[in-house]
């Protein structure tokens, strides 16, 4: 039970990795932690791409920074792009029926899946949300018709220290009906 709490205060956006390579294995862990993740009708509706390849990372890395944003990203040894699969009918109609958008709620659980079994391997990570999906797709041959909705930076971190989190209180974010 700590260990579980322990884990989620030790994952941390990383933005400063060493140039270490990351060992296959342990990127496997995190994907076979994905696929472990709930999702709606179990519809599993993700494909992962790992880019763990010293030539093709700093390519990735150009599409996920602009002038301002994701600039740490050309130090990054490793990626894996998170892409939307259509999922299955029956949580595609409840999506219709029900006006809720339950693929992406998937990929988040999924994606902090791989976060969590990345920290758990000493790898730091950092979620990525500001890319640029048509180059990302062009470089990696994805589909036009495809979403890449994240893309997690995996590497091994300059430092372990643990930053305070920042967040809302308890009280600010919940409502308790007892
Ligand atoms: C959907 C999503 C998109 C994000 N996009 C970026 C990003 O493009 N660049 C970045 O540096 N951090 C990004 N982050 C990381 C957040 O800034 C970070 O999780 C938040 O500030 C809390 O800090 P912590 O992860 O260190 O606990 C993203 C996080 C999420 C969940």
């Amino acid at each position: 039970m700590e260990e579980f709490f322990e884990l989620i205060n030790k994952r941390q956006s990383c933005r400063k990795y060493l140039s270490k390579l990351v060992e296959k294995e342990k990127l496997v862990k995190c994907i076979d932690a994905a696929r472990m993740a709930p999702s709606a009708c179990n519809s599993q509706p993700w494909h992962f791409v790992v880019v763990n390849n010293s030539e093709l990372a700093p390519k990735v890395a150009e599409c996920l920074q602009d002038k301002i944003m994701n600039k740490f990203t050309s130090e990054c040894p490793a990626f894996i792009i998170v892409i939307e699969e259509s999922g299955n009918l029956t949580s595609r109609a409840g999506a219709l029926m029900k006006q809720q958008d339950y693929r992406s709620v998937d990929l988040g659980i999924a994606t902090e899946h791989i976060c969590l079994a990345a920290t758990e391997q000493n790898l730091g990570t950092c979620i990525l949300g500001w890319f640029n999906e048509k180059e990302l797709k062009k470089l990696l041959n994805i589909s036009k018709l495809k979403r890449i909705r994240l893309v997690v930076a995996i590497g091994y971190p300059e430092n372990y220290d643990i930053r305070k989190k920042v967040r809302k209180s308890i009280d600010e974010i919940s409502t308790f009906i007892e």
